[in-house]
């Protein structure tokens, strides 16, 4: 969408526009509760802050690169319509060309549906993933590709973001998505994570290694785990900034926690050198065996709700 497209969607001084880098917009909320950016690129949240907070809640790198085709580092990117690499035989269809890591959802540029101030001063934005470039080159290999995308967002003292999918077309389609949303925190070293207790998981380092999460996750090395059939609230504990974080979600049997450490991290591009020390990802999704099934003119609605407590 073009500046001139979107300008109609400025709602006074709480909801305005401007570019991180030429070509790339973003939405800046400034409300009653809350500030938050939003970029078109990706559909993808990258700040919210609660006035009453002095630190962000999301993380976004620093070293962020905003190029067509590469993912923003930091946010709420969206991985959908399936997550991590593309396996073509959990999908069952042939592949395009160069299936991106995560789908295509995060490497497009949406559109604005509308904006709207609500009576409690919140601020809604829906925004809808058009079908361009990565989306086409897929659906010519797929014929069957017929899925529609939409997010709601709602900024408040929480922030709400709802993620829709229609399967308008005639076949099943089994669908993998996530909300990868990167937390910031004082010291990865020093927080907790509850609400995983008793959850399975598979252990993406280890070949796929299963295992139980037995108390309450500190995070002392790289992780990456997919922890299968828990839909509970996460909380994420942080004393260094007398804070956390409060994630719910719906519609969401799968939760991945992600940090690539130091050693990983250094050989990224677009994170800071110490940066791991500051970020975790928690992601309410949909993956491996809690993939969901959409029947013909089915929809499903992908949840989060992140809420900050002092
Ligand atoms: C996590 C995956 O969700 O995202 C990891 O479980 C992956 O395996 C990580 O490394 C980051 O992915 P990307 O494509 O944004 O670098």
């Amino acid at each position: 969408m073009n500046n001139k497209l979107i300008q109609p969607y400025s709602l006074g001084d709480s909801l305005t526009f401007s570019e991180v880098s030429p070509g790339f917009p973003v939405i800046k909320v400034n409300n009653s509760f809350a500030t938050a950016t939003i970029s078109l690129y990706g559909g993808q949240v990258l700040e919210y802050k609660p006035h009453a907070q002095s630190e962000q809640v999301i993380w976004l790198s620093d070293k962020a690169i905003f190029k067509n085709n590469k993912a923003i580092r930091g946010g709420i990117p969206i991985c959908w319509p399936w997550f991590g690499d593309y396996d073509k035989n959990n999908n069952d269809l042939p592949t395009h060309s160069h299936p991106p890591a995560h789908g295509f959802a995060r490497i497009t540029h949406w559109n604005i549906h509308s904006t709207k101030l609500l009576s409690d001063g919140s601020t809604e934005i829906i925004l809808q993933m058009p079908c361009h470039s990565n989306c086409q080159e897929y659906q010519a290999a797929n014929a069957h590709y017929h899925l529609s995308l939409e997010m709601t967002l709602v900024v408040s003292n929480h922030l709400k973001v709802s993620l829709t999918t229609t399967n308008n077309g005639s076949r099943n389609w089994l669908l993998a998505d996530a909300l990868h949303s990167y937390f910031r925190v004082s010291n990865i070293n020093k927080v907790t994570i509850q609400g995983l207790e008793q959850a399975h998981y598979v252990d993406k380092l280890k070949k796929g290694l299963t295992g139980t999460q037995e108390s309450e996750l500190w995070v002392k090395e790289e992780i990456d785990k997919v922890f299968l059939n828990t839909s509970n609230e996460i909380i994420l504990n942080d004393p260094g900034f007398d804070r956390a974080i409060f994630i719910s979600k719906e519609n969401s049997s799968s939760t991945v926690i992600w940090n690539p450490w130091q050693k990983k991290s250094s050989q990224m591009l677009d994170m800071p050198a110490a940066a791991w020390l500051n970020m975790i990802c928690i992601e309410p999704a949909n993956v491996l065996e809690n993939q969901r099934l959409l029947t013909p003119g089915e929809s499903h609605t992908l949840s989060t709700s992140i809420k900050v407590k002092n």
